[in-house]
């Protein structure tokens, strides 16, 4: 049974503290996501027309088939991953979610934090608040990126943006750099899917809001 106070304090409690995830949280979320699957995927096809390292992806995991498809798969999916990727960061910044959810990250945490999860002592009681290591993660992944996507416009127009193209080092330097941004996007994709159907309730609250 349900005790006024109780009652009381569920009238009371604002919208925003029950929803984790607000809806354009969730929708930039999972557009992000289906538009990155499309970039690694056909990014590891174009990797396959002219591998920079000893190994290519198997055909299976690739998209577009050959390097002309997987080409415009590219050039296609990477206009809904920047718009989207704009959207969810000017809304993150103009709403105060990042200040309030991602920061500040201290080294000290990190490392707090890290240790009570490889000891399975991390607490995913509340939802609402990351940890260090979350913050870590999710600030990483932001900023990996704009580095792919900086580095990817260095390479699709290296005579039209030679500038930025020079601050990646070159034509070359921006391939391998836009190589390895890739791979830390990968890295951190699989922690977080494991992540989520570790918590399968963070799978919820991302899908539903709650
Ligand atoms: C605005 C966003 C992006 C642009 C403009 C872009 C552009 C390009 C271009 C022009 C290439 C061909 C490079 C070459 O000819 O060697 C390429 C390759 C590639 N892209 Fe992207 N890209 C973008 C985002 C992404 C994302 C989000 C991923 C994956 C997370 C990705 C993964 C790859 C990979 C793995 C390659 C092959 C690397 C290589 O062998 O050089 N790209 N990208
Ligand atoms: C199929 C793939 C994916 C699944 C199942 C998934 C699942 C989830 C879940 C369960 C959460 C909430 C987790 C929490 O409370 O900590 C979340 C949040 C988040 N995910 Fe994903 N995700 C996927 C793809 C991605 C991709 C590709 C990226 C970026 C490259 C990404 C970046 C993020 C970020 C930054 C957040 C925090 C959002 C915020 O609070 O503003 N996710 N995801």
């Amino acid at each position: 049974m349900q005790t006024a106070a109780n009652t009381a304090a569920t009238n009371i409690a604002p919208p925003e503290k029950l929803t984790i995830h607000p809806a354009w949280g969730r929708l930039t979320h999972w557009i992000n996501a289906v538009a990155m699957l499309m970039m690694v995927g056909s990014g590891w096809e174009i990797y396959n027309a002219s591998p920079l390292f000893p190994f290519v992806f198997p055909k299976t995991i690739t998209l577009g088939g050959w390097l002309a498809g997987a080409l415009l798969w590219h050039f296609a999916a990477m206009w809904v991953l920047a718009v989207n990727g704009l959207v969810y960061v000017a809304l993150g910044l103009a709403t105060g979610r990042f200040r309030r959810k991602l920061l500040p990250i201290r080294a000290g945490d990190v490392i707090a934090d890290a240790r009570s999860a490889l000891r399975g002592q991390l607490s995913h009681d509340d939802l609402s608040v990351y940890n260090a290591v979350q913050k870590l993660l999710y600030f990483g992944v932001i900023l990996a990126g704009f580095v792919i996507i900086l580095s990817g416009l260095a390479i699709w127009k290296s005579v039209q943006l030679q500038e930025l193209t020079a601050l990646f080092g070159g034509y070359e330097a921006a391939r391998y750099v836009h190589f390895f941004a890739m791979a830390m996007i990968v890295g951190f994709l699989v922690i977080h899917i494991v992540m989520a159907l570790v918590v399968p309730k963070s799978l919820r609250a991302i899908l539903t809001g709650r």
